[in-house]
């Protein structure tokens, strides 16, 4: 099963590229740019890895992003996943970026986007991954604040196809950005909304009906309503769930009480993503193995998590025709 999962050609919908910063290019960004870090090793980093929830894991991941200063730091973040996602079979891959986090450091927002997409483009022509970029405004801060954000964006439109909605949930609920969406959708961008991590499920249906989203990030707390759950069903409304995120997170207290395979053999068009593999201990191959292991899973069910997220992603028909014709003649050689 590991090596089929290895060679399972994948697409990833849910990844922070700030969240899959290693602690070794933590240390060699704080060394380069002259930033204090408050560990002693690499190791040591990953040792104050323990979450107790959403917010525990938040305060240290912003801390993490203070080493990204230059254009070339956002380069080589980015170009490190991209060799993960060569490794993992990923195909093409929706990545989001969280300007706030670098802007209210007084990082200019073209340092951040142009340096991640010189890196999507060069993994285009080296590596024959396809990418989309994702903007999430910070739900923490203030509706002001992402109007902001969403101007400064303007200019870069042909580089970011969808906004999104990250950060603390509890407290922040879908409704306090009904207007920045609105404004969004106004000036074309695709959208999606983290909603049902550990929010209610009300998070999710006001995530699809005010901001009028494509795609739920997380969404596992869904299964709570169940007439949202016969509406994600009967839509297709895509939830891109990330099990290693939500294990570390204690969205759940084990993997075998995770319900992504329930939801999928219930036709929710689900996915699997790795969220922020630095962080919670794995990449899309590991997510899919830790699933498996769990869960009496068949290789058509692995399969059609990749099947679903290429229905689900922001490609044109033509490449989600080409991609899923890669995994249906995979799955008859395998
Ligand atoms: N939830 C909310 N915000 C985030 C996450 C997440 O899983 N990862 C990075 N920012
Ligand atoms: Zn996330």
């Amino acid at each position: 099963m590991k090596q089929f999962i290895e060679q399972l050609p994948k697409v990833e919908l849910h990844l922070h590229i700030e969240g899959t910063l290693e602690p070794e290019l933590m240390f060699e960004l704080a060394t380069r740019n002259q930033i204090a870090i408050p560990y002693a090793s690499p190791n040591e980093v990953r040792e104050a890895y323990q979450f107790s929830n959403l917010q525990s894991f938040l305060d240290i991941y912003y801390q993490g992003a203070n080493v990204l200063i230059h254009e070339q730091d956002f380069f080589d973040l980015t170009w490190a996943y991209l060799l993960r996602c060569q490794q993992d079979n990923v195909l093409h891959s929706e990545i989001f970026f969280d300007p706030q986090t670098h802007t209210a450091r007084g990082i200019a927002f073209e340092t951040v986007v142009n340096g991640i997409h010189r890196a999507l483009t060069q993994a285009k022509h080296e590596l024959g991954i396809s990418s989309q970029l994702i903007m999430c405004f910070l739900r923490h801060l203030s509706e002001e604040d992402a109007l902001a954000t969403l101007e400064q964006a303007l200019p870069f439109k042909d580089k970011i196809i969808a906004v999104g909605l990250d950060s603390s949930e509890q407290g922040n609920p879908p409704e306090k950005f009904a207007r920045v969406f609105a404004k969004a959708h106004e000036a074309s961008f695709l959208a999606v909304a983290h909603a049902g991590e550990e929010g209610p499920a009300l998070n999710v249906k006001n995530a699809m009906e005010l901001l009028k989203v494509q795609r739920v990030d997380h969404g596992v707390r869904c299964v709570e309503d169940p007439a949202l759950v016969a509406r994600l069903i009967q839509s297709r409304m895509p939830l891109t769930v990330c099990p290693l995120s939500n294990l570390k997170l204690k969205v759940v207290e084990n993997m075998e009480q995770h319900n992504v395979v329930d939801l999928l053999r219930q036709g929710l068009c689900v996915t699997l993503n790795s969220d922020d593999p630095a962080y919670f201990g794995g990449y899309m191959s590991d997510n899919f193995l830790a699933v498996a292991n769990a869960h009496p899973v068949t290789k058509q069910e692995l399969a059609q998590f990749s099947l679903n997220a290429i229905e689900a992603s922001f490609i044109s028909p033509e490449e989600k025709q080409r991609l899923t014709e890669r995994v249906s003649q995979f799955i008859r050689q395998a």
